[in-house]
């Protein structure tokens, strides 16, 4: 398993590029699989996680080619119908093979997620999103057994909102007999840019940009080529490193209408930020930094994807302050590695409070899931001395090349491959 080994201290500086979104290439796979043809999405990033739902979708059938960051997947032959255990422990994500293959062929056998880093995390708004559809739906040995003839048209309330649960019952309702309409869909731009390819291969979905989403259901797909939004998780983490470094930097490639929320809290935290449509700088080398509260909510509110790395920000800011987390009310693994580098957060219910401290010192911490990860290792280029980050097979679920990217800005990140924890 790789390692970081971080000399803490310097500030970033310099231009970089965003690559494509994790969270929009891994909705967009698996509704390429709802049309017998060829699709392509460009600007896809080379993430573990993206090669492990080429792997799932190759083992359904389709064929993948991926050429620099064009993906190209012919869903021509799908003989298979059940995403494994194995993949679906791996990725939870890879629930996303259930609404395309009941839609197009009318059975889905697909693990149930198991554990994970922080939890529950359940799927039961998935399942009841099927069966509202006319899904027969079984829970077998830990699978997901679904069957249907043809899913029929309806109308579903979400209680909450939910981006996993959207993506699938758009994916399944694009083929489905009559209309279905979605009440409290998730707005997260990754679900736009699926609802822009999906009614590219054909689908009339109307609605977009909005938590009411009307899908009058059509025969069949043909293939689309669509342009994968900039990972706005990705540019928000960077810009928040600069932040921490007290930094300059500029990044291209991303959509700053997706980051107006995380800007705000940055600019709240005393940085100066100019804004261009697809790129944002950021100035910090000033920078009086500022303690802001936080409480994370479904797009366009602060990302919980972004919470942990603002808690490390916040752990060398002076004063107090409190991150709430109502989406994932237990989603702080990262805090007892945080406060192993010197950091003084008390967790109470779903709030972290951090008492922001001069310095962290660099030692050895551990990541445990992608997020928690990328906040360790913006508090090691902060942190007094060498810090080593451990499994960071976490972040590169995640962030493509990352260190690669902090290093062309100036820090100073050596990856150690196949250390032994
Ligand atoms: C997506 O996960 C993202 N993953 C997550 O990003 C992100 O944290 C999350 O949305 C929230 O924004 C991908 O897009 C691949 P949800 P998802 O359904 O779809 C509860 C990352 O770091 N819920 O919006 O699984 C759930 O427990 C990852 O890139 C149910 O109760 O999230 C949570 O509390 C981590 N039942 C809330 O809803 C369900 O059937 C929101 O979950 C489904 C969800």
């Amino acid at each position: 398993m790789d390692k970081f080994i971080i000399h803490g201290g310097n500030a970033l500086s310099g231009k970089i590029q965003v690559s494509g979104a994790k969270n929009a290439t891994l909705a967009l796979m698996p509704a390429a699989l709802l049309a017998s043809g060829t699709s392509k999405l460009l600007n896809t990033p080379r993430l573990n996680d993206v090669h492990t739902m080429i792997k799932l979708i190759s083992h359904l059938g389709a064929e993948c080619s991926f050429e620099g960051d064009e993906l190209t997947i012919n869903a021509s032959n799908i003989s298979q119908f059940e995403a494994p255990y194995e993949a679906v422990k791996k990725m939870r994500a890879s629930i996303y093979v259930l609404g395309p293959l009941l839609a197009r062929f009318g059975e889905a056998k697909v693990s149930l997620p198991g554990g994970c880093a922080w939890g529950p995390r359940p799927v039961d708004l998935h399942i009841q999103s099927m069966k509202r559809l006319g899904a027969q739906i079984e829970i077998e040995n830990g699978y997901i057994i679904a069957k249907a003839k043809r899913l029929k048209g309806a109308t579903i309330s979400f209680d909450r909102s939910t981006v996993g649960a959207t993506g699938n019952l758009l994916m399944a309702a694009v083929l489905a007999k009559g209309t279905t309409i979605i009440n409290n869909a998730s707005m997260e731009p990754e679900i736009t840019n699926l609802i822009e390819f999906l009614n590219m291969m054909g689908a009339k979905i109307f609605g977009i940009n909005s938590s009411i989403l009307e899908i009058e259901g059509v025969d069949e797909l043909t293939g689309a080529q669509i342009d994968t939004i900039p990972d706005r998780i990705e540019a928000a983490t960077l810009l928040t490193a600069a932040v921490m470094t007290k930094g300059i930097i500029t990044l291209d490639n991303c959509s700053s209408i997706h980051l107006l929320s995380p800007i705000a809290k940055l600019e709240d935290a005393g940085a100066v930020l100019s804004i261009q449509k697809n790129s944002v700088s950021i100035d910090a080398s000033q920078i009086d930094l500022q303690s802001v509260d936080v409480a994370t909510s479904p797009f366009p509110g602060f990302p919980t994807d972004m919470q942990a790395q603002w808690i490390s920000l916040m752990s060398v800011t002076p004063g107090v302050s409190t991150i709430t987390d109502t989406i994932y009310l237990d989603r702080f693994s990262h805090v007892p590695e945080l406060n192993r580098l010197g950091a003084n957060i008390t967790i109470k219910e779903n709030s972290a409070i951090v008492r922001g401290v001069a310095k962290l010192n660099g030692t050895k911490v551990m990541s445990t899931d992608l997020r928690a990860s990328a906040s360790l290792v913006l508090a090691g280029l902060v942190a007094t001395g060498l810090t080593e980050v451990l499994r960071v097979y976490h972040l590169d679920r995640g962030y493509e090349g990352l260190e690669k990217k902090l290093n062309s800005l100036g820090a100073n990140i050596e990856r150690v491959t196949g250390s032994e924890y």
